[in-house]
């Protein structure tokens, strides 16, 4: 013991709403950007072009104008896209005009609004292509409208679709045109996960108590996952995946609702009248972005007159000022590199996609950003299954854990949450990078749990050499409300273990860094090495207690069942959780169909059929 023994009330871990940020303005390289599926382009589609000698793409541009009844809109619409700058390659023109339902009375006035628009319609010259008009015999609305207005041809086929109380500026097919050539087919650019590009100025945020809308003023292009229905660039593939997910969603009776999104009022009061509710949920699932642009003074390249229609019961004006051809204070066709944009989610927050610890400089770098005087959570998924997984960070979001590093070996689904903007660990590259560095020798049968062990207490050594505490977490694991409290730590243990339970907390004090340094990861790694382990002692903890007691450093014991209930298959519910209880876990033999059953009880199994979570939580920061 040192010193006197002085019993505080420090919170084990203080998983406050403001101090847990993991808020990170760190940039890194996007690692999983730097190998993008390649997009071959059709050689059909490419007759001219050398792949040996240029560069440049052919691509197709269709714009989609969608339609109903507001004549004098209409004309605005296309004399904008008329007046616009087109360069060489062809762009068509397509439009959809919607019919009026059948049934409604005063139809002669309404035969005469529709022949106006036709007429309208069959007189507009095009010049820059084709002009196709698809006239409809019934009334379809908005959600077939968009929704049947592209099948793409090809992966080198893009829509621009507006709607008809739009006005774009002159300049946005020169926009548009090097937005697709940079972020869609320059490799370096390219992420399969943007979907398109909006031309309207962002101005709302989806997600209830979310952020407002700010991006630093020098921004020109940033990365926000939601669509833009006045004035969207489609991307070809996306756009194919959002339509065979819709039919598979619509033909199964699963409607688009994700809690805590302003969208899902507008569907439960629109219903299928609208179509984005929809596509923000299969954009939510996904995790996929959209780039919009940052003109600054309410400049956009499209405006939306707000004619009334289906959004808008009376006309509410223009949104934004329209980009006209006056000199620019800035350069409108510059495109910064992908790894220089910034990512925002639903909530309007920062996404930080990318952050993949694979080698020994990296542990630091994401450390560096986390708040100082900070517990860091350390969430080992060996065992624990995407599913599971999913909905332990649908928890984190809910009682606003931030401060996470997921550990785990190398997979798929490790390096898609690193995408979502998680914090990764990537156990087998990071165990290469200490090996190389220590130039280890070891027993082969030993391997995995070498890795595990080894990475484990490297982690949390550099968590130390921070000053963050950290607390190592089987993936097995809930916390149940605002995260995990240990009441009493006593100030004399800087070590805190649970007895079956893979739950482990290190206090960063004066003591706990020399304790827990280079030496102390040789003795980890020898003990592993070990050949006569027994099987019940091939894990991190009894390793851990045993290398601790040599070093002479005590270990408080903490009993997982005074602040958690472990669940079985034994009936458990909500209620029987118990007051007090912090958490629930069970054991990893579980299969995850008995999990799920017994988290779905307590109203704890928060993911839905594409596992994403069932609901967005914004934490105005
Ligand atoms: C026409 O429609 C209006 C509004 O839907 C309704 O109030 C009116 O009774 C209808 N008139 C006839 C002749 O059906
Ligand atoms: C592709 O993008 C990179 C990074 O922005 C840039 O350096 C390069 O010049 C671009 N290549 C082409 C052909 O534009
Ligand atoms: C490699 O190991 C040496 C000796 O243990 C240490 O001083 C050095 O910082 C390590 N390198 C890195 C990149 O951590
Ligand atoms: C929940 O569990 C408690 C105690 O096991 C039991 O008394 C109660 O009936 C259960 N409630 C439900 C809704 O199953």
């Amino acid at each position: 013991m040192v010193g006197t023994p002085r019993k505080h009330l420090i919170p084990f871990l203080i998983l406050s709403l403001s101090a847990l940020f993991l808020y990170t303005h760190y940039h890194s390289t996007h690692p999983l950007l730097s190998t993008p599926p390649r997009i071959e382009p059709n050689p059909q589609f490419t007759p001219h072009t050398n792949p040996a000698t240029t560069t440049t793409h052919t691509f197709t541009l269709i714009i989609k104008v969608l339609t109903y009844n507001r004549l004098p809109s209409l004309a605005r619409c296309l004399r904008s896209l008329a007046n616009a700058h087109y360069q060489a390659e062809p762009v068509h023109l397509h439009l959809y005009i919607d019919h009026f339902a059948l049934g409604d009375n005063d139809t002669s006035k309404k035969l005469e609004d529709s022949n106006a628009i036709l007429d309208l319609v069959d007189g507009f010259e095009w010049k820059f292509g084709n002009k196709v008009v698809h006239y409809r015999t019934n009334n379809v609305g908005l959600q077939s409208q968009w929704l049947e207005a592209w099948w793409p041809s090809s992966d080198d086929e893009f829509v621009f679709v507006v709607e008809d109380d739009l006005e774009v500026s002159p300049l946005f097919y020169n926009f548009l045109r090097t937005l697709i050539l940079n972020y869609h087919y320059n490799h370096s650019n390219f992420s399969p996960y943007i979907y398109g590009a909006s031309l309207q100025r962002p101005r709302f945020v989806p997600g209830k108590h979310g952020n407002k809308i700010h991006v630093d003023s020098k921004t020109r292009v940033f990365l926000y996952q939601l669509v833009g229905t006045w004035g969207q660039l489609l991307f070809p593939k996306p756009w194919k995946e959002f339509r065979l997910w819709y039919d598979k969603h619509k033909s199964m009776d699963i409607k688009p609702i994700i809690y805590g999104m302003v969208t899902t009022g507008w569907y439960n009061k629109l219903g299928e009248k609208i179509w984005t509710p929809w596509f923000i949920k299969f954009i939510h699932s996904r995790g996929y972005f959209n780039i919009y642009t940052n003109f600054l003074h309410e400049r956009a390249l499209s405006v939306s007159h707000r004619d009334a229609g289906v959004n808008y019961g009376k006309t509410a004006g223009p949104d934004s000022q329209l980009l006209d051809e006056t000199p620019l204070d800035f350069n409108l066709l510059e495109k910064q590199p992908l790894s220089n944009l910034k990512w925002y989610d639903f909530c309007f927050r920062e996404v930080v996609p990318g952050r993949v610890v694979k080698s020994l400089d990296g542990v630091g770098s994401v450390l560096r950003y986390i708040q100082k005087d900070e517990t860091v959570l350390l969430v080992s998924l060996f065992g624990a299954s995407e599913a599971i997984t999913r909905n332990l960070l649908c928890h984190f979001e809910r009682i606003k854990i931030r401060n996470y590093i997921l550990m785990g070996p190398h997979s798929d689904f490790l390096f898609d949450f690193a995408r979502r903007g998680h914090p990764v660990v990537d156990v087998d590259q990071l165990f290469n990078s200490i090996r190389a560095n220590k130039s280890m020798e070891f027993q082969r049968s030993n391997a995995k749990l070498m890795k595990e062990v080894l990475v484990k207490a490297y982690i949390i050594k550099k968590c130390l050499e921070f000053s963050y505490h950290s607390l190592l977490v089987d993936g097995n694991i809930l916390f149940v409300d605002g995260g995990p409290f240990i009441e009493t730590v006593d100030s004399a243990y800087d070590f805190y273990a649970t007895r079956s339970l893979e739950l482990f907390f290190v206090r960063s004090s004066s003591s706990s860094p020399k304790i827990w340094g280079d030496d102390f990861l040789n003795k980890v790694a020898s003990m592993v090495d070990k050949v006569a382990l027994p099987k019940e002692s091939r894990n991190f903890l009894y390793i851990v207690r045993n290398v601790l007691g040599q070093k002479g450093a005590r270990i408080k014991r903490v009993e997982e069942t005074s602040f958690g209930t472990k669940i079985s298959m034994i009936d458990v519910n909500r209620s029987s959780l118990g007051i007090g209880k912090k958490m629930v876990y069970w054991s990893a033999e579980m299969g995850l169909d008995i999990i799920q059953k017994e988290l779905e009880k307590m109203s704890l199994w928060v993911v839905d059929g594409d596992l994403s979570c069932m609901a967005v939580v914004c934490n105005q920061s």
